[in-house]
C-alpha cells in the first residue's frame, strides 16, 4: 500500500513574500484543520481566535455534530436512535468506554453506578453551611469541588483504574447531589438513593419522595427524565467541556475538573439558558406581546435576546429540540395538563420567530433549553433547578472528555496565548507624584 501524499496549507506573509507548508489533519468527518503548531517557531506569529470560532483545541472520538444538516452524533450513534432505543445508563456507558456495552458489561457498569450512588455522610452536614435560598447551581459547584476532600482513595489521574472509579463515582453521585440540592432549598429531608430503582428513576425518587408517604416515579416522567439526560450528555467542544479539559491539563483532579465545568454551564449564554426560557416565556406572558420581545431581541440597542434560540454550531433545528417538543406532549398528558398556556406560548414564538427574515438570515433556531423547561418545570421542578439537570446530564461527557484527554500520550498543559494591546513598558510614579 502507498502513503497518500501527506495534504498541505499554504500560508504566505504578504509583507516579506516568505511562505510556510502547515500540515492539513483530516477526521473521519467535518471540517479538515490546518495544524498550526509549528507557525510561531516558524513565523514569529500566533493566532487571533477569541470565543474560538475557527479553532479545534482537541481530536476527540467521543461526539460528532454537523451544525448544518443538524445533526449529533455520540461515537456514531444518531441522537434520534439513542433516544429511542437505549438509556441514560447505556449511554453513559458508550460515551465513556467507546462502544455500546454487552449483555454482562452493562450488568457490571450498572452495578458499579449503582452501588456509588451514596454520598458520604459528612455532605450531609457541609450542605447545611449555605442558606437555603441559595442558587442550586451555586452549591453544586461547591459540592462536586468538595468531593475531591472526601475520596481520597481516586485522585491519582495516572492510575486507570483510580481514573475509572472517579468517573463512576461522579456519574453515580451527580443525581444524589442535585437531589440533595432541591431537598435543601425546599426544607426537606434528603432521600437516600434505592439501588432498585433505575438511574433516571432513582433520580425522580430522591428529589420527589418524601419519608412520610409511598411515592411511585411515574413510568413516564422516568422516561422523560431519562431522555433528557441522553440529550444534554455530550456536546463535544463547548464552553464547560472546554473549562473541564483546560482545568484538566492542569493535572487537576477529576472532581475539580468537574466543578469548574458546572460554573461554566451557570452562564445564561450556556446552560443556564433554560432557566432564562422559562423567566422569559413569564414576562412575555400573551401571545399578543410576542412581536413586541421579538423586536427587542433584534434591536442591537437592547441587549435582550430570545432565550433558547441561536447556537455557535447548529446553523440548522438542533435535532436535541426536536426529541424535546415531542417529549413535552407525553409529560404535560401525564402530568394532566392538556393545554398548557406557557407551552402554547413557546411553541407560538418559535413559530413566529422562524418565519421573521431576522432569524432566517442568521439562521436562529430553537435550541435544547427551548423546550427542556417546560418539560421540568411541568414534572415539579422550580426554575432554579432547570440547570443543574443539565450539570446532571452532562457529567457523563465532561468525564468522558476528561478522560479521552487524560489518556492523550501527547497530553500539555492548555495555555492560550494573547495580543497583547496594554501600555508599554513604563516608569512607576509614587502616590505623592500621581
Ligand atoms: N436572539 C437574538 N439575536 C440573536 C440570538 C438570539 N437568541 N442569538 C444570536 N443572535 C444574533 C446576534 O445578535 C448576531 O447578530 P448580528 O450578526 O446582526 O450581530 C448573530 O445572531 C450571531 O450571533 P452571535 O452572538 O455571534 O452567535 P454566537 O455563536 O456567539 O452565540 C449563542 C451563540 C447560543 C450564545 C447565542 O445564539 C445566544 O445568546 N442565544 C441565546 C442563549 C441560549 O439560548 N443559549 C443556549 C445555547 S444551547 C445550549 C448550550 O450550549 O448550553
Amino acid at each position: 500500500m502507498t502513503d497518500q501524499p501527506k495534504k498541505t496549507f499554504t500560508l504566505t506573509n504578504d509583507q516579506t513574500g516568505e511562505s510556510i507548508k502547515l500540515p492539513v489533519e483530516e477526521g473521519t468527518m467535518g471540517p479538515a484543520t490546518i495544524d498550526i503548531r509549528t507557525l510561531y517557531a516558524q513565523t514569529g506569529h500566533f493566532t487571533l481566535d477569541p470565543s474560538f470560532t475557527a479553532t479545534g483545541s482537541c481530536k476527540s472520538r467521543i461526539t460528532y455534530i454537523d451544525g448544518e444538516e443538524g445533526v449529533l452524533l455520540h461515537r456514531g450513534y444518531s441522537i434520534e436512535e439513542l433516544t429511542e432505543k437505549s438509556n441514560a445508563l447505556e449511554v453513559a456507558y458508550l460515551l465513556l468506554y467507546g462502544e455500546l456495552p454487552s449483555k454482562e458489561e452493562m450488568k457490571e457498569f450498572d452495578h458499579n453506578i449503582t452501588t456509588h450512588t451514596l454520598v458520604h455522610e459528612q455532605v450531609h452536614h457541609f450542605f447545611r453551611g449555605f442558606r437555603r435560598d441559595a442558587h442550586p447551581m451555586a452549591i453544586m459547584v461547591a459540592v462536586v469541588g468538595a468531593l475531591a476532600a472526601f475520596y481520597h482513595d481516586s485522585l491519582d489521574i495516572w492510575d486507570v483504574r483510580q481514573r475509572e472509579i472517579s468517573a463512576h463515582r461522579l456519574i453515580a453521585k451527580i443525581p444524589t447531589i442535585a437531589a440533595m440540592t432541591y431537598k435543601y432549598s425546599q426544607g426537606q429531608p434528603f432521600v437516600y438513593p434505592k439501588n432498585d430503582l433505575g438511574y433516571a428513576e432513582n433520580f425522580l425518587h430522591m428529589c420527589f419522595s418524601l419519608p412520610v408517604e409511598d411515592y411511585k416515579v411515574s413510568p413516564v416522567l422516568a422516561e422523560a427524565m431519562d431522555r433528557i439526560m441522553i440529550l444534554h450528555a455530550d456536546h463535544e467542544q463547548n464552553a464547560s467541556t472546554s473549562t473541564v479539559r483546560i482545568a484538566g491539563s492542569s493535572q487537576a483532579n477529576p472532581f475539580t475538573c468537574i466543578s469548574s465545568g458546572i460554573a461554566s454551564l451557570w452562564g445564561p449564554a450556556h446552560g443556564g439558558a433554560n432557566q432564562a426560557v422559562l423567566e422569559m416565556l413569564a414576562e412575555i406572558g400573551t401571545k399578543d406581546r410576542i412581536p413586541e420581545f421579538i423586536a427587542r431581541a433584534k434591536d442591537k440597542e437592547d441587549p435582550f435576546r430570545l432565550m433558547g434560540f441561536g447556537h455557535r454550531v447548529y446553523k440548522n433545528i438542533d435535532p436535541r429540540a426536536t426529541v424535546l417538543k415531542d417529549s413535552c406532549h407525553d409529560v404535560l398528558k401525564e402530568m394532566g395538563v392538556e393545554s398548557d398556556p406557557t407551552f402554547e406560548l413557546a411553541m407560538e414564538l418559535e413559530r413566529i420567530a422562524l418565519t421573521d427574515p431576522y432569524f432566517i438570515d442568521r439562521k436562529l433556531f430553537p435550541n435544547v433549553d427551548f423546550y427542556s423547561g417546560i418539560i421540568l418545570r411541568a414534572m415539579g421542578f422550580p426554575t432554579e433547578m432547570f440547570t443543574v439537570l443539565f450539570a446532571v446530564s452532562r457529567t457523563v461527557g465532561w468525564i468522558s472528555q476528561w478522560k479521552e484527554m487524560i489518556e492523550e500520550p501527547s497530553l500539555r498543559i492548555g495555555r492560550p496565548r494573547q495580543l497583547y494591546t496594554g501600555e508599554t513598558e513604563r516608569k512607576y510614579v509614587g502616590i505623592g507624584k500621581r
